[in-house]
């Protein structure tokens, strides 16, 4: 199949308007669109047609029992989705959508169980892009998106990304340049008894905590357990070097690293602005600066493909779990280290 890349910020007005149309025109088609979001780019069909959600497992090799999120661009397409819109669930919508918030509500039967893994829920979220919510009510279905990305790589922050993954697996695909946020959103379960947290995102504890009081966290679940978010459970991305992570006060974080690299060849640090020039003999890469921690979300999946691309066996990292959603942050970074973690 041929992948038509579509670089928006260089149309016309006019030229947009017939792309929205022949991008919409294929998801009614049963075919596949990939989309910028705020958070990373999606990997879009038509979340009520079957056969659309099988076409997204089989482009992204993702097991079929790994459940979509449907994305809408009003509050209207969610209420044939669910069986109802809890009290809770309206508050949080109101909040926090558009934006990076993932709800779980009990689905309709309109939803196809090829879209849900074969669940009885429904994951859903409003994205706060304009090329996302655009493309959503021009095709006038919600869009089942996955991260559009191949299973096991890391997300995709840039178009680019999704071209070397998905080319040729998909219709099209829309450039809409980097996305901001730079991780996935925050994903919440509404259909027990507390609101649950079932993967970490820029959406904080904190936050939710000021509109519905606290919730209950479930993100870090041992491979053991058996996880309520099926994503978690499968391999996640590991870069092709070994990942290891060092956690402790900057100094000693720094000087563990140091001591670790020394005399080694093909070695690679993943750091921050501020640590940048104490890390000389490696291939060092800072991810941003500590006192942004959004930059760090922003750049993590970029730097960690970008290091797949040189010839690096070893990467130290040095941990970013301190402030506000580093917590998001670690969720991924440890996880593509293997839970290697060094503290000291
Ligand atoms: O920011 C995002 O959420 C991005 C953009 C494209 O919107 N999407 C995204 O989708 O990260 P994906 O498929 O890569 O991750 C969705 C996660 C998976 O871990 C999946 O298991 C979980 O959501 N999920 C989806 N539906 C669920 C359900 N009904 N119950 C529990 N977990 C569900
Ligand atoms: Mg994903």
């Amino acid at each position: 199949m041929n992948t038509k890349v579509i670089e928006l910020q260089k149309l016309t007005t006019e030229e947009k308007d017939s792309i929205f149309k022949e991008a919409a025109t294929i998801i009614q088609n049963g075919g596949l669109v990939a989309f910028p979001t705020e958070t990373v780019y999606g990997l879009g069909g038509n979340a009520l047609n079957p056969e659309a959600s099988s076409k997204i497992y089989a482009a992204k090799g993702r097991p079929s029992d790994n459940p979509l999120i449907a994305h809408v661009a009003n509050l209207e397409q969610v209420v044939p989705l669910v069986t109802e819109i809890t009290p809770v669930a309206k508050e949080l919508m109101n909040k926090f959508w558009p934006g990076p918030m993932t709800l779980i509500l009990n689905k309709s039967e309109i939803v196809p169980l090829t879209t849900t893994g074969g669940r009885d829920t429904v994951a859903i979220r409003m994205p706060n892009h304009q090329t996302a919510l655009r493309l959503i009510e021009e095709a006038g279905v919600p869009i089942a998106a996955p991260s559009a990305n191949l299973s096991g790589r890391p997300s995709p922050t840039q178009a680019s990304h999704v071209v070397e993954d998905l080319s040729g697996r998909i219709e099209m695909i829309l450039d809409d340049g980097q996305t901001d946020i730079g991780i996935e959103s925050t994903i919440i379960d509404l259909t027990e008894d507390k609101p649950v947290i079932l993967r970490p995102g820029y959406i904080t504890p904190e936050m939710l905590e000021e509109v519905i009081g606290k919730t209950e966290e479930n993100s870090s679940l041992s491979e053991e357990e058996k996880p309520k978010a099926p994503g978690m459970k499968y391999k996640h991305y590991a870069p092709k070097a070994n990942l290891i992570v060092v956690e402790g006060n900057e100094q000693e974080v720094v000087r563990e690293i140091l001591t670790r690299i020394k005399e080694q060849e093909q070695v690679g640090v993943i750091c921050s602005d501020e640590t940048r020039q104490y890390y000389k003999q490696a291939l060092v890469k800072s991810i941003g600066s500590r006192h942004d921690v959004k930059s760090v979300a922003h750049n993590l999946y970029r730097v960690l493909r970008e290091f797949d691309e040189s010839d690096v066996s070893v990467i130290y990292s040095e941990a970013f779990g301190e402030t506000e959603f580093g917590e998001a942050i670690m969720n991924r970074l440890v996880k593509a280290a293997g839970h290697q973690v060094i503290k000291v």
